[in-house]
């Protein structure tokens, strides 16, 4: 009785420790997180500092002889095992800055999964809520995780979920991220993944990246092009009969995280710095998924598929002494239906 006693006496002190903690959490942060230092050495007490400082690893074994080097970096190394992690943070800080959401307030974010999950992380370290909404056929495994985050979520179609989230924020009072358009989302490319990128190679000849909101494109290939110039080739990979390739297809093909039926805001606002769009098939991204994660030993999800696909069309294009880098947003451990589909893909 008595140790419960003493317990309740002690509430005080531990919400102002933990008032202490999540102040310290939102306003201390190092403004280009892990980006600079890298975490292989890194002892921290704040997890959203092991956000960024990603590494780049050279495929060995399945780019061709008189190629150029093809790079992947490796953003499914992320806390929340994806490149969303960077945007995540960003938003919201964000969102903290300009007093659109205060402590205790709460978040609504549409997505396929990876944001979603990133917003739930970054949410719940920042204690605010997060309302997040999200395809109905989204991976069970994403959802699952959001949920034990503490975020509460909401299945949806995926034509109907921008308007669901808006929906919710204004009857619920909260904060709309909006990542197709929202400028932080290209910041944080912009000031974290692009540096990084030219500090592992320090010189780069093509770009290549699925566009989802296009923040990455847009933001690492403003980066590059400040830094070395038109020289170097930005490359958006989006799936077969993309609308943002294909107004006209008949029919889309469906990659986890890349945009097939609308053109995002970030994409009408930054098109001059892509320089050509590539369509990619289904079945394409996960055949050579499938010869990623048997001879690189890299544990890509489907759009890391499709991104280094057409990586190695640029590398042949390139020709030796050239580098060609790209990006692996997430892993396949995410997605179980695409473990079992790969499994045949090389035998
Ligand atoms: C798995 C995956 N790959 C690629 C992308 C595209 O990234 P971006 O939104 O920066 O264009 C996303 C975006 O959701 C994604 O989840």
């Amino acid at each position: 009785m008595e140790w419960v006693l003493v317990f309740n006496a002690l509430i005080p002190v531990l919400v102002v420790v933990e008032d202490y903690i999540n102040s310290y959490a939102i306003s201390c942060l190092a403004p280009y997180l892990n980006s600079l230092c890298g975490y292989s050495s890194m002892v921290t007490a704040l997890i959203l500092n092991l956000i960024g400082g990603t590494p780049v690893v050279k495929l060995s074994r399945i780019v061709g002889r008189d190629h150029a080097d093809v790079y992947v970096k490796l953003e499914f190394l992320n806390p929340t095992g994806s490149h969303k992690d960077r945007i995540a943070y960003y938003m919201i800080k964000d969102a903290l800055d300009r007093r659109l959401v205060k402590e205790g307030g709460c978040v609504v974010e549409a997505s396929s999964g990876n944001t979603a999950m990133a917003v739930a992380w970054v949410s719940s370290l920042l204690g605010l809520r997060a309302i997040l909404v999200v395809n109905e056929d989204a991976s069970p495994v994403k959802v699952a995780a959001m949920e034990a985050l503490g975020a509460k979520v909401i299945l949806s179609r995926p034509e109907e979920k921008r308007n669901i989230a808006e929906r919710i924020a204004k009857e619920e009072g909260c904060v709309f991220l909006n990542q197709p358009g929202n400028e932080a989302n290209v910041r944080a490319h912009y000031e974290t993944t692009g540096p990084e990128i030219l500090k592992a190679l320090s010189d780069v000849d093509a770009f290549v990246m699925g566009i989802g909101t296009g923040g990455t494109v847009c933001g690492v290939g403003r980066y590059l092009k400040e830094r070395l110039g038109s020289k170097v080739l930005i490359v958006g990979v989006v799936p077969k009969g993309s609308v943002i390739a294909s107004p006209e297809a008949s029919s889309r093909d469906v990659i986890d995280g890349l945009s097939s039926y609308s053109v995002p805001d970030i994409v009408k606002r930054y098109r001059d710095i892509i320089d050509r769009i590539v369509e990619v098939g289904y079945d394409e991204a996960l055949r050579t998924l499938a010869r990623v994660v048997r001879y690189e030993g890299i544990l890509g999800g489907p759009s890391t598929g499709a991104n280094i696909h057409v990586a190695l069309k640029v590398a042949k294009e390139s020709g030796k002494g050239k580098k060609v880098v790209t990006i692996a947003p997430d892993t396949i451990l995410k997605y179980p239906k695409v473990l079992k589909e790969i499994k045949h893909l090389t035998q």
